[in-house]
């Protein structure tokens, strides 16, 4: 359940107005709830509650110290994939025996670094990866825990870019294969063999994709578990969230039974699917959701800066840009588009515009064709379920600073990433001497 609801016409986080908090910090700005960040969280640990498990946060999908640290107090361990990440983690305060270290191409200062940490896990994706952490390890003088990553052939039906659990993918190493890896690994005087993992995709919308790859790794993991005595399956994250329709007007028969839902599918139809199968194992289960815990935690605040009308299109150009929010213009994903006032809009008069961001691509846009009450230059609109692959996908295309973070949590909000400013931009470019 997520914490963004209209009240007197007013859009707020929790308690706070965002009107109020765009007017302190200006636009664009990425506000989080800390309170939908914590539901979420809570509800996914009860309904795991049945097994041995940890919730490993998936640091990628919104890596802000101050969001880590939330999940940290709030006992999550990390699914990390790189060396900056685990920085990351550890300045927040996360323990780094909760961290499992993924990624098709570590390199030689991040898997030093993780060993150094004591991280409780590296998923492994690689033969030849394999073999350079035995090598790193061995040359350190000590044995890195591992686990394979296997890839269990399952089409989780969600976008190509997204999708890895299929041979088609670089990720992982196929199931007929993770035998005689498992063999070599064990062989390996420097790794230690302590778990097995997966993960099929992201934005999966359905548990079945989830229960049919656990279906076909679980004869493997039995195997595993009698032979090298491995502790731990990570199943992975990739548990999908509302998109469409993050946020109704209050009124109708589809906003009474699902009003502000965050997922996709019902955190009791993913644990009734996994539960049973997993708790035969009786091994711990690690997850790694990250979209599923922050996607609706978080929206981009936006100001239209103009409206402009051609013979055949009408468009609001706001302040945010594809450099914000990169998704539309990668995924063609969809993001509900609402005004903060509701009452600096006009409902009568809807009707359809592209909103696009200020950018030199016709690719910037948020939303193409939108029917939209209709909006003026300074209107405020928040950009929904914006929480997940928001931030940790900006960049500075076009020179563009990068945007102000917020957390909101009760009545009080807080900048917790200040917006760069143009000195920012040029910091660290050095002129050659020549
Ligand atoms: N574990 C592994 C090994 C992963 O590769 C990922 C995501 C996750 C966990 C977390 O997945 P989630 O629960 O968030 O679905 N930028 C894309 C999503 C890329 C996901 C990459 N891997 C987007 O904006 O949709």
């Amino acid at each position: 359940m997520h914490s963004f609801r209209y009240r007197d016409g007013q859009l707020h986080c929790e308690d706070v107005d965002l009107a109020r908090v765009a007017e302190e910090l200006g636009t664009p700005t990425y506000v989080y709830s800390a309170g939908t960040i914590l539901d979420h969280y809570a509800r996914l640990d009860a309904a795991l509650a049945p097994l041995d498990h940890l919730i490993c946060y998936a640091v990628k999908a919104n890596s802000n110290r101050a969001i880590l640290k939330l999940l940290a107090n709030a006992g999550a361990g990390f699914d990390i994939v790189s060396g900056g990440e685990l920085y990351r983690v550890l300045a927040a305060g996360g323990d780094s025996a909760k961290c499992t270290f993924a990624g098709v191409g570590k390199s030689r200062e991040e898997i030093e670094y993780a060993l150094e940490q004591g991280v409780c896990s590296f998923n492994v994706e690689s033969e030849a990866e394999l073999d350079h952490i035995d090598r790193i390890a061995g040359a350190k003088k000590t044995r890195a825990p591992i686990a394979l990553r296997v890839n269990p052939d399952v089409d989780p039906h969600t976008h190509q870019y997204i999708s890895t659990g299929s041979h088609e993918n670089k990720f992982g190493i196929a199931l007929e294969r993770i035998g005689a890896v498992y063999e070599q690994a064990a062989k390996m005087r420097n790794v230690e063999i302590v778990g097995a993992q997966m993960h099929i995709g992201s934005q999966i919308a359905e548990a079945k994709p989830f229960a049919s790859a656990i279906g076909k790794v679980a004869p493997v993991v039995r195997e595993l578990k009698s032979k090298y005595g491995i502790k731990f399956l990570s199943v992975g994250g990739g548990m999908g969230i509302i998109y469409q329709r993050a946020l109704e007007s209050g009124s109708g028969k589809w906003w009474r039974e699902h009003g502000n839902e965050s997922f996709a599918f019902s955190v009791r139809d993913y644990a009734e699917a996994i539960v049973p199968p997993l708790r035969e194992l009786d091994v711990r289960i690690l997850v790694e959701p990250g979209r599923f815990l922050v996607g609706n935690g978080g929206v981009l605040l936006t100001r239209v800066r103009y409206i402009k009308k051609t013979g055949a299109k009408k468009f609001a150009i706001v302040d945010a840009g594809m450099n914000d929010l990169i998704r539309p213009a990668l995924y063609q994903s969809y993001h509900e588009i609402v005004p903060v006032c509701r009452a600096s809009v006009s409902d009568a008069g809807r009707e359809k515009i592209d909103i696009v961001g200020p950018v030199c691509e016709s690719g910037d846009f948020f939303a193409l064709d939108r029917e939209m009450p209709e909006l003026h230059e300074g209107d405020l609109l928040a950009i929904m379920s914006a929480g997940a692959y928001g931030f940790v996908m900006a960049s500075n295309y076009n020179s563009r600073p990068m945007p102000a973070e917020a957390l909101v949590r009760g009545d009080k909000f807080a900048l917790i990433r200040k917006r760069q400013t143009w000195e920012d931009l040029v910091r660290g470019e050095i002129n050659p001497e020549w």
